[in-house]
């Protein structure tokens, strides 16, 4: 039977790699990374990195994969997703079938935690459903990105017993409407904050954390937001790709 780790690789520093995620790194045969495309080289440099600094031996055999390409910038962003998802699937059961012998291990390296915004377990739990090729697999978690803002800002996401909702930039005027205090943001192309208008909302952003090009900025929105703009747009326009995640916390 063959053998599929999603191990999560934590959300930028190569050192958040987990003991438990080296431990199934080192028992793996073949790595799978998804190149998707030029403007994210860094993301897929990285995991270079990973496996060069956390292997102990050079038997393992990497396979890049140009992931398939994606438009979700229409107003049916729903469909979209889907259709991409559905394609990916494809690739992947063609990779497993074509790459992965039977009794071997493979590993899929995922941003941050497998569990937040990503669609891995998604498709491989389509996979198992369809059965045209079968394989074990487990779950590695790793370090989210919510995770790693939270403890560059030396702050925590939750207030005493209360409660954090966790969106993305489309949702978020839904979800802050809904009175809730605490909202974690991320995937926001937009910068979806600045709708919000109680302007002594309190926002706590990063961009690129846990790599060399980390920002941070911290306060309220009347003061951070033109700042974040800038800083988000400048940084965006020379690196071609941004992944930033904000924490809201409401003016009580
Ligand atoms: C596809 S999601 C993947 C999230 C990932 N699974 C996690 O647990 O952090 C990508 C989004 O995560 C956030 N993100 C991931 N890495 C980040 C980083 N190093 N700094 C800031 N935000 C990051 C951004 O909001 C980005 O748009």
């Amino acid at each position: 039977m063959r053998h599929l780790a999603i191990v999560g690789i934590g959300a930028g520093d190569p050192s958040y790699v987990t003991v438990q995620a080296i431990e199934v790194l080192n028992r793996t045969d073949v790595l799978f990374f998804f190149d998707k495309g030029d403007d994210k080289e860094d993301l897929l440099a990285l995991r270079h990195q990973i496996c060069e600094r956390h292997i102990a031996h050079d038997r393992y055999r990497i396979v890049e994969v140009q992931d398939a390409a994606r438009d979700l910038s229409g107003p049916q962003y729903g469909e979209a997703v889907s259709e991409w998802q559905d394609e990916r699937v494809s690739i992947w059961e063609h990779l497993l079938a074509t790459e992965l012998a039977d009794g071997e291990r493979g590993a899929v390296l995922t941003w941050g935690d497998p569990a937040v915004y990503d669609g891995t377990l998604r498709i491989v739990d389509t996979l198992q459903r369809r059965g045209l090729v079968t394989f074990s697999y487990e779950v590695v978690p790793g370090i989210s990105a919510m995770q790693v803002l939270a403890a560059r800002h030396r702050i925590t996401l939750t207030q005493t017993g209360g409660t954090v909702a966790l969106t993305t930039g489309r949702q978020l005027s839904t979800v802050w409407s809904s009175g809730v205090t605490d909202v974690i943001v991320m995937l926001d192309t937009r910068c979806a904050f600045d709708a919000i208008e109680d302007k002594e909302t309190l926002i706590f952003w990063g961009a690129y954390l846990g790599t060399p090009d980390e920002c941070l900025i911290a306060g309220t929105i009347a003061t951070c937001a033109e700042h974040i703009k800038r800083v988000r747009a400048e940084a965006r326009a020379r690196k071609g790709w941004m992944f930033d995640t904000y924490l809201l916390r409401r003016h009580t």
